[in-house]
């Protein structure tokens, strides 16, 4: 593994030894930082990052994405859902693939590792691997998936569901906030939606998932560790919401005779959060629109969003069934009417056991003797890919735990250490497969 500089061999005192001009950590870390730094000027805004499903941008990113990995050794295709692929033979043709990877689209006004870093990580192991000239048991793909947050058409995954074959063409009727279908959008990026279920892959020509991941939160920052391996992923539930009253004369209409939708949305976005406190879930309205807009109208209709997670889907339904009753209740005294329509709902889904360790050895492989484990909050691409294959995930600590946001950032060391880690796993892996 790279990264460790050599200090030479200890001199017998005879002659100075030459100066020796100090490395990087890490080259390929180095590399990915830049590479993350590159794919980030790839935004559809130019004031900041974002890259949506199926735009020019991501045409772009998965051609350039698509250019590393070769440049890695590999061989590349684009699947019918957009999601940019390599693959490394094993030690014989058409074996089964442990499949390395992360999502290429982002949030609005994203930062440039959630994803990306995943995605150049994985490109770097199957580079290291490639040039080591020695086999593995099975062969190594790298995906870029196409869509994980669902920014543009409100459900996610929709790029690790199609390789999990578990597609609705319902989906094909969802549409961006242009009125364009996803059906559309596909044959405008040059993909033929009939086509799409060809990317699903089959769970015989799998061996599991590995992604490598921005922890989002900050638990490594608190304890002071590079790494982790995570045990699970939140099981999330979204939603579009309308709170309908009625416009009026923000002067002339007393209050005991308005039905202000906001006021009665404001309430209930207060109790979104306190209810999520009291059932240990996490809540969030990200989205809130008012209606008609004007300042000296009574807001008539509301429609804004919930995002509702939890490491149990018990305690995420029970405190979306208070959520709801609190809403009528609202409703009920301000004389408004409430909406809910489902856009996105995924199950907890569990790291496997096994790949699990096989991250916890990587991480020991650094010099870390006592791995941390914990629970993702975040939502990730191993939810859709659990269908068909097992996953688990390596986590690094990124600063202050911002992420969704242009402040989100990592240390190059920490890079490094996660190369070699993800690396490692991979290996340990190969120790264990038997076929
Ligand atoms: C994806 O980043 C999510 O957790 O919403
Ligand atoms: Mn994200
Ligand atoms: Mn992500």
């Amino acid at each position: 593994m790279t990264g460790a500089v050599d200090a030479g061999a200890p001199g017998d005192g005879s002659a100075e030894p030459e100066p020796v001009e100090a490395e990087p950590v890490s080259r390929d870390a180095a590399l990915i930082m830049e590479r993350c730094d590159e794919l980030a000027t790839l935004s559809s805004n130019p004031e900041h990052l974002e890259r949506l499903h199926l735009s020019r941008e991501h045409a772009a990113a998965n051609a350039l994405v698509g250019e590393w990995m070769r440049q890695a050794g590999l061989s590349t295709w684009q699947d019918a859902a957009g999601n940019q692929c390599a693959r490394l033979e094993g030690s014989s043709p058409d074996l089964p693939a442990l499949l390395l990877g992360s999502h290429i689209d982002t949030v609005p006004d994203a930062g440039r590792y959630d994803g990306m870093l995943g995605v150049l990580l994985a490109i770097a192991v199957a580079g290291r691997i490639h040039s080591s000239g020695r086999a593995l048991p099975f062969a190594l793909e790298v995906v870029a998936f196409s869509d994980e947050e669902g920014t543009r058409f409100g459900t996610a995954l929709l790029g690790s569901r199609a390789l999990a074959g578990a597609w609705d063409d319902a989906l094909f009727e969802l549409t961006d906030a242009d009125g364009i279908t996803l059906f559309e959008a596909m044959q405008d990026f040059g993909l033929d939606p009939a086509r799409l279920p060809g990317a699903a892959r089959r769970r015989e020509s799998l061996v599991g998932y590995l992604e490598a991941h921005i922890e989002q939160g900050p638990i490594l920052e608190d304890l002071g560790k590079s790494l982790a391996a995570v045990t699970s992923i939140a099981g999330a539930r979204r939603f579009s919401l309308t709170m309908t009253g009625k416009a009026g004369h923000a002067g002339g209409t007393p209050f005991e005779k308005r039905r202000d939708a906001l006021v009665g949305a404001s309430e209930l976005v207060v109790a979104v959060e306190a209810l999520s406190r009291e059932y240990g879930t996490i809540g969030t309205v990200g989205r809130l629109q008012a209606f008609p807009g004007g300042v000296n109208v009574i807001p008539g209709r509301v429609d804004f969003s919930l995002d509702l997670r939890a490491e149990h889907d018990a305690d995420r339904d029970t405190c979306l069934r208070r959520i709801r009753e609190t809403a009528e209740d609202i409703c009920a005294r301000r004389g408004l009417s409430f909406e809910s329509t489902e856009i996105y709902t995924a199950p907890a889904v569990r790291c496997d056991p096994g790949l699990r360790a096989a991250i916890e050895s990587g991480i020991r492989s650094t010099g870390d003797a006592a791995p941390v484990a914990f629970h993702s909050r975040a939502g990730h691409d191993g939810v859709a890919i659990s269908s068909v294959t097992d996953f688990a995930m390596l986590f690094i600590r990124c600063a202050g735990g911002i992420s969704h946001h242009p402040d989100e950032s990592v240390i190059e060391a920490d890079v490094a250490v996660a190369l070699d880690a993800f690396e490692a796993a991979v290996w340990a892996v190969a120790a264990g497969y038997t076929g």
